[in-house]
């Protein structure tokens, strides 16, 4: 009897203490589930909160605008005044709620409602979050404003250390440098295995002839202009503040500076052709003009090349199409497929034939388009009606007699 009490007993202690492990394993399985992961890359934090520089009533574009008139006219154009409303990053941002989206469209502490502070288990979708104090509607509706290139801890930025200004300014040409550009437009990194940010603008152009012949993300985006910057200030050397990209308008109503990146190099069509005879039509594309790939930037960019021939009654008999741009597979994960972009100087011939097979007239098209999203992802987002998808930059029609 007292050796099977004695037996029990252990049996029971060895339960126990198994038990007790298997609590204790659990708790650690949990306090895994729970960790916080710090932020440490540069982008997913956003810029700390802002004070308003002495001299001025606010950190508003508006403010600034009521002073430096020209160049605020010029900013509201360009695509960093929008960044935030853009209608594809709104309808990505609901449908992931990646708060960390947040620190490249409105990077300022001030204009996001919540701080982040840490990402729990280390995971984009579920940031540790507190209410921010100080968040300014007003601001957060200014997407990439004056204040993100320009004020940091109570002063102004400029170059020139100018001091006759109506605000407390300090010169600091390295930070007001193309180094600036780069935090948002040369960031490569996976934040989940299908979602990765993938801005290699900065790499493209730093190991090509851009760099070798002095020019920068800022000499070619903000050309230097003569003028004053302020009413009735003497004219110095100022910078247009369009920052002219793609020319891709974000909305139907809005206009939109661009740039030609390629030189396009047409061919001669003859008036007539008898039967049996090919039209052969090389086009010849070289990115010419912008020191980095064309496209650059969002993978989701390309070109497309169209060639067609129709008849009189516009019926068409052949078309062949060719793109440029990036092809990606998203699921199961974010991989790169195929990259065809126009590196820095690249010469493409897009060639097309036809055999003319009885005596018509033809009319013989071809035509360039710039695109920013593909029909089928606008109709993914739900922004299929509203966001211009393209515009076109090279048009040619050739009438020919059979
Ligand atoms: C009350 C008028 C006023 C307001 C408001 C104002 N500025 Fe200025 N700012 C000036 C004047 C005046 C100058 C000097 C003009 C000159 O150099 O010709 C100046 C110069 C500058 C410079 C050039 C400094 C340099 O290095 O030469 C920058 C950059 C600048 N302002 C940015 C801003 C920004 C950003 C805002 C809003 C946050 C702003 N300013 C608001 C009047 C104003
Ligand atoms: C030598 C001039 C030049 C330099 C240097 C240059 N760019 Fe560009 N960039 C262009 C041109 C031209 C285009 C228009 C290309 C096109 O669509 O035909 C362009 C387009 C863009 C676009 C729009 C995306 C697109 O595919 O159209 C972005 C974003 C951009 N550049 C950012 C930058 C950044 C960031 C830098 C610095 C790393 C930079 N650029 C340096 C000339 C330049
Ligand atoms: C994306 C960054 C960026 C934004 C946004 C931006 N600027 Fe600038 N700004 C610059 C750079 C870069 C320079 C040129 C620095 C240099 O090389 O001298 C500059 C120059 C200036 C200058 C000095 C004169 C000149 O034209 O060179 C003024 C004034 C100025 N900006 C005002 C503004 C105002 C006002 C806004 C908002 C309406 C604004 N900036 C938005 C980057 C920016
Ligand atoms: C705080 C991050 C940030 C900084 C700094 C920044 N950009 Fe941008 N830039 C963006 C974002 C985000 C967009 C896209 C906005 C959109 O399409 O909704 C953009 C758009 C652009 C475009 C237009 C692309 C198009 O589609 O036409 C150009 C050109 C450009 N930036 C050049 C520059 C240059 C030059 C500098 C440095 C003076 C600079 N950016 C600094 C974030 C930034
Ligand atoms: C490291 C800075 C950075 C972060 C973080 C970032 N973006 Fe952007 N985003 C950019 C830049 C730079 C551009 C402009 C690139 C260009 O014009 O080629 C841009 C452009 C865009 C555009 C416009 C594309 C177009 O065709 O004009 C959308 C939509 C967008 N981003 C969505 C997002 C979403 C969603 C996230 C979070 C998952 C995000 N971004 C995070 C820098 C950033």
């Amino acid at each position: 009897m007292k050796k099977t009490i004695i037996l029990l007993s252990i049996f029971v202690i060895i339960l126990i203490v198994s038990l007790m492990d298997c609590v204790f394993f659990l708790e650690k399985e949990v306090s895994i589930k729970h960790d916080t992961i710090p932020l440490t890359k540069h982008w997913e934090t956003s810029i700390l909160h802002q004070e308003i520089p002495q001299g001025l009533v606010s950190l508003s574009a508006k403010d600034c605008g009521v002073c430096h008139q020209e160049i605020y006219h010029e900013w509201q154009q360009s695509t960093h005044a929008v960044a935030f409303q853009d209608l594809q990053f709104q309808a990505e941002l609901k449908k992931d709620n990646v708060l960390v989206c947040l620190n490249c469209h409105i990077p300022l502490q001030n204009q996001q409602e919540y701080i982040v502070t840490g990402l729990l288990n280390g995971d984009y979708k579920t940031p540790v979050k507190t209410p921010n104090p100080h968040f300014d509607k007003t601001l957060q509706q200014e997407s990439i404003t004056c204040a993100t290139c320009h004020v940091r801890d109570g002063n102004v930025i400029g170059t020139m250390g100018n001091t006759n200004t109506s605000h407390s300014t300090i010169a600091d040409g390295a930070f007001l440098s193309e180094q600036l550009c780069l935090s948002c437009h040369n960031v490569v990194d996976e934040l989940n295995p299908v979602l990765a940010c993938t801005f290699e603008t900065g790499d493209e152009w730093d190991s090509n002839w851009a760099q070798k012949s002095g020019k920068n993300c800022i000499s070619c985006h903000m050309p230097t202009v003569e003028r004053s910057i302020v009413a009735g200030f003497p004219s110095r050397k100022s910078h247009s503040h369009y920052f002219p990209g793609s020319g891709i308008p974000k909305f139907y109503d809005m206009e939109s500076k661009g740039l030609d990146g390629l030189e396009i190099v047409e061919d001669n069509v003859k008036e007539t052709y008898s039967i049996g005879e090919k039209i052969n039509y090389n086009l010849v594309l070289i990115n010419s003009y912008a020191g980095h790939n064309v496209p650059t930037g969002d993978p989701e960019r390309f070109f497309l090349i169209t060639f067609k021939i129709s008849d009189l009654e516009g019926e068409i008999i052949k078309q062949d199409e060719y793109r440029i741009g990036e092809k990606w597979e998203w699921y199961p994960a974010a991989k790169k497929l195929s990259d065809n972009n126009l590196r820095p100087l690249e010469e493409r011939v897009f060639s097309f034939e036809y055999e003319v097979l009885e005596k018509e007239k033809l009319t013989f098209t071809v035509e360039i388009t710039k695109h920013r999203i593909t029909k089928e992802n606008a109709e993914w987002d739900g922004i299929l009606e509203d966001y211009p998808r393209f515009i076109v930059v090279f048009e040619k029609t050739y009438q020919m007699n059979g």
